[in-house]
């Protein structure tokens, strides 16, 4: 069991992973990696284990997500991240030029940190934020409409251990306190949360169209966003005040007897022999009621329509790895044998082909030049025959 992490990280650890499913708890991996991060300033090879560890997962699983996400560092990194977007809006309007700038007065290039630890610099590919071009962020707080100099004495600031207001949103804070709120943590700091509306450039759509008389026929731009469970609850009310309003069915009546018509016919039989059984003339006839079939309104939000279409039961059980699985009505998982929990993941996960290393072992590239030249692989099998046949292609 790893030692490296404080109790009050173990806490959160467990306060992390009971916000999911049981059976679903390696959905907790992302704020988990937040949260390592924000004990040590970057996912170290402990904040691997240890996530492993609690979640049941191996260390190979672990470390396929932390490598995937800019956001997990996997080298120390400064207290303050300065992200400069440097793709195509922001670089057109000077960002690379902004860039320049700060990796000469740092003499640091991309992920690289100062010698005093304080400022680590990388690239950006577009921080979201193209309308405000060119931007830079300082632990994911946002500068907009960046010059050189401007960034130059945001960072000169930071140097001097000040905490420069951004454009918008909070207060800054150090990489490690942001990684507490991104792993799901309420920042206590006096001012701590934004609460400013959105910029003008974001708003410049709506304003256009408002001024030439666009809009989405029937919407009420001012309507409410509501959640899921308000929007089931009026579906829910729409759906029992249409079931009240329904007319009772009207009670059964006898069949008539048959009767023969002007010219002495007498009238058909159905199929099942009874005489004189005229068909419904119409569904209501045949239900014995004359409301119209009321549905509830669909005024499920799209995303929540989105997600039912893809997962129509969200009780729909889905399959874990094997050996990840944890019981549904327990308690918070115990921590596992990092060790074990690898070999269990390995046992499950076979080698996939020929079961040679991948090719990072020191003598597998030798190996496979000698293998190449002498026109056979490991098995002594001819490697032109691909299909196993015995046919060259
Ligand atoms: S291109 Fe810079 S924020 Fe999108």
């Amino acid at each position: 069991m790893s030692t490296t992490f404080t109790e009050e990280t173990r806490l959160r650890a467990r306060e992390i992973i009971a916000r999911y499913p049981a059976d679903r708890s390696r959905s907790a991996l992302l704020p988990l990696l937040h949260l390592v991060q924000s004990e040590e300033g970057y996912v170290s090879p402990a904040g691997v284990e240890f996530c492993a560890e609690v979640l049941g997962l191996n260390k190979a699983q672990v470390g396929a997500v932390a490598t995937f996400y800019t956001m997990y560092k996997r080298k120390p990194t400064g207290d303050y991240l300065v992200s400069v977007c440097t793709n195509t809006m922001c670089d057109v309007l000077g960002g690379q030029t902004v860039y320049d700038t700060l990796a000469e007065h740092l003499g640091v290039g991309h992920e690289e940190t100062t010698a005093d630890g304080k400022i680590t610099l990388e690239h950006a590919e577009c921080l979201a934020a193209c309308d405000y071009g060119p931007v830079m962020t300082v632990n994911y707080d946002f500068f907009d409409n960046v010059e050189p100099q401007g960034a130059l004495g945001v960072v000169q600031e930071l140097q001097a251990g000040g905490r420069p207001m951004p454009t918008r949103g909070a207060r800054l804070c150090t990489l490690k306190e942001m990684a507490v709120q991104l792993a799901g943590f309420a920042d206590e700091r006096d001012g701590a949360v934004a609460d400013g509306g959105p910029g003008e450039p974001s708003l410049r759509g709506l304003r256009l169209a408002e001024q030439h008389g666009i809009s989405v026929p029937g919407y009420d731009p001012k309507t409410p966003i509501r959640s899921k469970a308000e929007a089931d609850r009026a579906a829910a009310e729409a759906k029992a005040k249409a079931e009240a309003e329904k007319p009772a069915p009207a009670p059964e009546k006898a069949p008539e007897p048959a009767k023969a018509d002007a010219t002495g016919t007498p009238a058909k039989a159905d199929t099942a022999g009874n005489a004189g059984a005229a068909e419904p003339a119409t569904p209501a006839a045949a239900g014995g009621s004359t409301a119209p079939d009321v549905k509830a309104p669909d005024d499920k939000s799209p995303q929540v329509r989105t997600a039912e279409t893809r997962q129509p039961d969200a009780k729909t059980p889905v399959a874990d790895a094997p050996g990840t699985k944890l019981p549904v009505d327990g308690p918070a998982p115990a921590p596992r044998d990092a060790r074990a929990a690898e070999a269990a993941g390995a046992a499950a996960n076979p080698p996939a082909g020929d079961g040679k290393p991948a090719g990072d072992a020191a003598d597998a590239q030798e190996r496979n030049l000698k293998e190449a030249e002498a026109g056979t692989d490991a098995d002594g099998a001819d490697p032109a025959d691909a299909n196993g046949t015995g046919a060259r292609k």
